[in-house]
């Protein structure tokens, strides 16, 4: 949490020098990085696809060209992992490093819908790599004003598996809640610095 907070200011430092920090503030947005579109790239149903947007509209996008994709009957099919991702998934549970939840932090941040959340998450579930490049966040799920978004502080770009990043969404659904589970808002913390949101998001989706 405070490296990422001190990153983003050196962040901020580093390539807004002519804004002030209260700017930042006034913004209401203090995710680390400007949210930039997600360089979706991989397999669906066998065939490779790329996409610049959000899991929900690449597999739109996917389903128009391929008119005989059932998208439900997608989603509903449990997804196997090969052999090297499922290590990759082991490996990566043991580094889940703490989250907050909106309601105990200062950061402004508004509640999104819980099944909203809980659909990226089945999105999320059947797609490999969730790449992100370096110092950048990328808004990776988005619809009826409910985002999951992807912010990487290392200077280098990742290639987490998405189903382990859904299992962040899926965290903050458990411990940041809000109404009886009907609405989720927080941000939970890998050591290999990076980290999963789930709110909603500033521009309506
Ligand atoms: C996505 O955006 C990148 C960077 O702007 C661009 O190089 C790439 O061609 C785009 N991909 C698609 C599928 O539009
Ligand atoms: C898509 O799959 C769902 C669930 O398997 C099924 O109920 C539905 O009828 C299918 N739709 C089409 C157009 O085949
Ligand atoms: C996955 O992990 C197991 C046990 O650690 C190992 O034997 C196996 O070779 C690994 N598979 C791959 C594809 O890395």
């Amino acid at each position: 949490m405070i490296i990422t907070i001190l990153l983003s200011l050196l962040a901020f430092l580093t390539f807004s020098p002519s804004t002030t920090a209260l700017t930042v503030h006034r913004s209401g947005d203090t995710l680390p990085y400007a949210l930039t579109p997600w360089q979706f790239k991989g397999e669906i149903d066998g065939n490779y696809f790329e996409y610049n947007g959000t899991i929900e509209q690449a597999f739109a996008a996917y389903a128009a060209l391929h008119p005989s994709f059932n998208l439900t009957a997608y989603l509903d099919t449990p997804h196997t992992e090969s052999a090297h991702l499922s290590n990759t998934t082991t490996l990566s549970r043991r580094n889940k490093d703490g989250r907050s939840c909106c309601r105990n932090n200062a950061q402004g941040w508004k509640y999104a819908s819980t099944d909203r959340i809980q659909e990226g998450i089945r999105y999320l579930q059947r797609f490999d790599i969730c790449d992100v490049g370096p110092r950048t966040c990328n808004q990776i799920s988005c619809s009826y004003d409910s985002a999951i978004i992807l912010c990487n502080d290392n200077n280098y770009g990742i290639r987490p598996n998405c189903r382990y990043i859904a299992s962040y969404a899926t965290d903050l659904v458990t411990w940041c809640n809000w109404e009886m589970f009907t609405q989720v808002c927080g941000q939970e913390f890998d050591t290999d610095h990076y980290n999963v949101v789930v709110r909603k998001p500033d521009r309506h989706c």
